[in-house]
């Protein structure tokens, strides 16, 4: 009644009772919540009332351990929003270094899955900074969580959800992205920052509501929490970055300018196109090879008629003193003939596909590849030695400096494997976070489907991340040097082993914004090495958004144009303002090099919001059209239509 909503929890502090789609009066109700209309928009209907018989209280007392303290907990009442509540459940609370907590909330009783990776934690920490983060109010700078496409940097916290599961998706703001970053930093009003990971894999969203509060919903794995206490910017991301792997230092050469396009057709376009580039005098440095390259889109093959030649040509451009990358894609037919098509019949040999449910038939999909496609198990260790060995034997056909891994949500053009999804609690559990299509098997495989590691549902996010340090060590060995990897699916750590570009973006000016933050954050998830695609992916782009393009991402730390218009498409005039930008940009390349290494050794960002040097300074909380290398060199582009001027304080309007 108007009269019990008068009196239930400001708005402002409302959290979701339910966060499934279809909440009614009714079913909100009956599961013991308060059910208020209210047109702050987003804002939940149904909400925990102030004396919730949810959650879980303590249950004895504190248990002093090594590094911190042990307690139960129980639940409250037998209510239940998704069903099968776990109670008791225990808390680990570890002083794990002096600037990094750890609270871990899991099942005493029955093994659950975590995420496979190692952070260590040499030293016990001093009690009182605990007490320091408990009692401060967060504000509501709130940064990070990916991927996404962020409409801005710091976020609005107006009751806003975040998916977090990888998919293949272009950017779309509010989408879950190719990657998984369950990081992000809050900036206090007194200045000081502290960042908070949830080292989990399994799909998940975070609401984030005006009170300020964050709520975290996982559907799977343990609940476990890394607080990095800062106190600044900097310092927390290199306290996070000591935590899950400092970023690799790259090659030298992979700051320079490096082109890229789908739809090169045949060795003579590629050969014009370098000419063109090399006539019009433009800095350039790598070139990469998209699935063009390949024969009928197979892996480890090329297109020995359009192509004719590749392999020599590549010996000629590094000649030249260019480098080359050449893009792999994780899904391999299985409808060769047998004896043909060697990376599938090694595979099938050695039993390293992802399986279907009964975990000894390969999950069959369809991609790229004419015909049907299996996907490689890359947490499976024969995998890594499988995929170790066609790497290494690719390196004599083709002459490459680098890999790109695309597709390694993993993608799949149907939803889930043939014959589609079993109707099961793993594949339509009771709570879908809020992703795209509310649907865990879109575009990729199903979730009962079996990986070395465990159940795709608990694996998926970490695809991409299990695929990037055994390319990383490929590439390693192959070549000699320094490894270049790009993924375009990233979890927590993969900034150790390899780069990232923001996906297929579309020519509009405001991807071109949305390019800023997108590498900030990737910054806070420890991944400098970051660029998207310059011009935009998909559409047309026009001259004038392609030429401001040029100028913003001569300043990406990963600059690349992969996009039908490259720097010399659009004449002289186009290619002197350029050639111009770039110049600037490798001017600079010891400045950046320095960065990276930096970066690699000490964790800093490489590319970093104002507000990181200049914290204190309110104004800068909010700006995400200007950013720093480093700590002394600002770039402000121009990032509007028919304009030759920015705006001082150009901010986004979030409060
Ligand atoms: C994916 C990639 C894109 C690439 C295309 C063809 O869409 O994100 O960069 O050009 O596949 O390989």
């Amino acid at each position: 009644s108007p009269e019990q909503c008068s009196r239930a929890v400001a708005v402002q502090r409302r959290v979701d009772c339910h966060p499934q789609p279809g909440a009614t009066q009714e079913n909100c109700e009956a599961r013991g919540c308060t059910w208020c209309t209210t047109d702050v928009p987003n804002a939940p209907w149904c909400f925990f009332p102030e004396d919730s018989p949810y959650g879980y209280s303590l249950g004895g007392n504190a248990e002093k351990t090594a590094k911190g303290w042990r307690v139960t907990l129980n639940k409250r009442s037998q209510l239940s929003l998704f069903g099968n509540d776990i109670s008791p459940v225990v808390v680990d609370v570890e002083f794990q270094t002096k600037d990094r907590l750890r609270f871990k909330i899991y099942d005493p009783n029955t093994e659950r899955f975590e995420v496979p990776l190692k952070i260590d934690s040499p030293g016990v920490a001093v009690i009182s900074i605990y007490l320091q983060i408990t009692t401060t109010v967060p504000s509501t700078s709130v940064y990070g969580f990916g991927e996404h496409e962020h409409v801005s940097f710091k976020h609005n916290m107006d009751f806003v959800t975040y998916g977090m599961f990888s998919r293949d998706q272009a950017p779309t703001p509010f989408a879950n992205l190719y990657g998984v970053h369950p990081f992000y930093m809050c900036v206090e009003d007194d200045s000081n920052a502290h960042g908070v990971l949830l080292l989990n894999s399994n799909a998940q969203d975070v609401s984030l509501s005006p009170n300020p509060s964050l709520t975290f919903r996982t559907i799977g794995g343990i609940l476990d929490f890394y607080v990095f206490l800062g106190p600044t910017p900097e310092n927390v991301v290199q306290q996070y970055t000591e935590a899950i792997g400092r970023p690799h230092m790259p090659a030298y050469w992979s700051l320079g300018f490096q082109l890229s396009r789908w739809g090169y057709g045949s060795i003579d376009v590629l050969k014009e196109t370098v000419n063109r580039m090399h006539r019009y005098d433009i800095p350039y440095d790598v070139q990469h090879l998209d699935i063009d390259y390949m024969e009928r889109r197979l892996d480890f093959t090329y297109d020995k008629e359009n192509f004719a030649g590749l392999p020599e040509y590549l010996q000629e451009l590094k000649k030249a003193g260019m480098h080359n990358i050449i893009i792999l894609d994780p899904f391999i037919s299985k409808d060769e003939e047998p004896g043909t098509y060697r990376p599938y019949d090694l595979g099938e040999e050695m039993g390293i596909w992802v399986n279907n449910s009964d975990g000894v038939t390969p999950a069959v999909g369809q991609a790229w590849p004419p015909g049907n496609a299996v996907f490689p198990d890359y947490t499976n260790p024969r995998t890594v030695e499988w995929w170790n060995q066609l790497c290494l034997e690719f390196k004599n056909v083709l002459d490459y400096d680098g890999i790109w891994i695309d597709m390694n949500e993993p993608s799949n053009f149907l939803q889930g494997q043939f014959p589609g999804c079993a109707d099961n609690d793993i594949n339509n559990p009771p709570y879908i976070p809020s992703i795209s299509d509310r649907s865990l098997a879109e575009k990729t495989l199903c979730p009962d489907s079996k990986t070395y590691l465990g159940e795709h549902y608990n694996t998926h996010s970490l695809f991409g991340w299990s695929q990037t340090a055994p390319t990383f060590h490929a590439v390693q060995q192959a070549t000699g040097k320094r490894a270049f990897v790009l993924s375009r699916s990233t979890f927590v750590s993969s900034g150790k082993h390899g780069g990232h570009w923001l996906g297929d973006n579309f020519s509009q000016w405001k991807d071109m914004h949305y390019s800023i933050i997108g590498m900030l954050e990737f910054n806070l998830f420890g991944m400098p090495y970051i660029g998207a695609d310059i011009c935009g992916f998909n559409y047309n782009t026009t001259y004038e958004l392609c030429l401001r393009w040029m100028q913003l991402g001569s300043f990406y730390p990963f600059s690349r144009n992969h996009n039908e218009q490259d720097p010399a498409f659009f004449g002289e005039e186009f290619a002197k303002i350029s050639r111009a930008t770039l110049r600037i940009r490798y001017s600079l390349l010891p400045y950046l090099y320095t960065l990276f290494f930096e970066s690699h050794v000490h964790g800093n960002t490489v590319v970093r919001s104002l507000m990181h040097e200049f914290t204190s300074d309110q104004q800068t909380r909010g700006i995400d059209t200007a950013f720093l290398w480093g700590p002394a060199f600002m770039v402000a582009p121009v990032l509007e239509e028919a304009s030759t001027a920015i705006k001082k304080h150009h901010h986004t309007g979030i409060k």
